[in-house]
């Protein structure tokens, strides 16, 4: 493995570390990943397969604040009714739109569509890079990273918060999290791979998910404890340091549930911005701090 690290360290410009850290989680995600439904595992990839960037496009758009064991079953039923791009694109917003409910956030679902029609009418392909992904609606840096990386096997740095722990635990970041994300990113830049770095962003995600995890990470388990230097502290849940949260004000309201004699129950619409922005709720007073009496 050295005299490869070395040959890839030569052509590629990183370091002889960086390298073998990715190789150690590379060769754990080949026998570990998850099997997830938009994923082409390693195995296939091997063999030639390659990721349909649309289904990727899809998967990070429902990921975005919602759990992967929640994304599963939309993400089958939307690639059952609409294939690929142009079907999506084609399909009335009121059906997309529907099949979304549950998933939260309609904002993302109109994006979802409006960007469908754009790709659609611009012939069907997606951008692979993290620029042109960017201009897209509903992408942002985190997404276009991870499309540019996962659909386009681009050396993007990916960085959710699973990623943001791992890093501060392999490397003990002191600076609390919220000073530490260029840090953070500046870190995964040189640690992602010239080669597979697709497979190395959902590497890290995987690690993040299942051994890494918040509380009781799992180090027994860990390809990188070798490398961890939190490990060594005795104390890895310490990392990533937050730092005490502001009191936030405990805001009262009244919530009206009124039903016709038919059973219906008056529902409104939230805003679009802000928070739960354009869900249906039943209608409310104001939230506020103030206490009467
Ligand atoms: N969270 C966000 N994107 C993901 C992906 N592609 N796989 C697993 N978890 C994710």
């Amino acid at each position: 493995m050295a005299s490869h690290d070395q040959t890839r360290k030569a052509a590629s410009g990183e370091s002889s570390e960086a390298v073998s850290v990715a190789s150690r989680l590379l060769d754990w995600y080949d026998a570990h990943h998850r099997d997830l439904p938009w994923r082409v595992p390693p195995k296939a990839l091997a063999g030639g397969a390659r990721p349909d960037p649309y289904r990727v496009w899809l998967s990070e758009v429902m990921l975005q604040q919602t759990t992967v064991e929640a994304v599963k079953a939309y993400f089958r039923a939307f690639l059952e009714k609409w294939p690929d791009v142009g079907a999506l694109a084609a399909a009335p917003a009121e059906d997309v739109m529907k099949a979304w409910a549950g998933l939260g956030y309609y904002s993302r679902a109109r994006n979802l569509k409006a960007c469908a029609d754009l790709v659609a009418q611009r012939g069907g392909r997606f951008p692979g890079t993290e620029a042109g992904l960017r201009e897209l609606p509903g992408i942002g840096a985190y997404t276009a990273a991870a499309i540019s990386a996962i659909a386009f096997d681009r050396p993007a740095a990916v960085v959710d918060g699973n990623v943001e722990r791992v890093v501060s635990r392999l490397n003990s970041i002191a600076t609390p999290l919220s000073e530490a994300k260029p840090e953070i990113r500046a870190l995964v830049e040189r640690m992602v791979p010239t080669r597979r770095p697709g497979d190395f962003a959902q590497a890290m995600m995987d690690l993040g998910a299942t051994i890494c995890t918040p509380r009781r990470p799992r180090c027994m388990l860990c390809p990188l404890r070798a490398d961890c230097s939190a490990i060594v502290s005795g104390d890895p849940e310490r990392f990533p340091v937050r730092l005490p949260k502001d009191d936030k004000p405990l805001r009262r309201g009244a919530a009206f549930v009124a039903q016709r004699s038919d059973g219906a129950i008056l529902l409104r619409k939230r805003p679009e911005k802000g928070l739960l922005g354009g869900m249906t709720e039943v209608p409310t007073t104001a939230w506020s701090a103030r206490v009467d009496g």
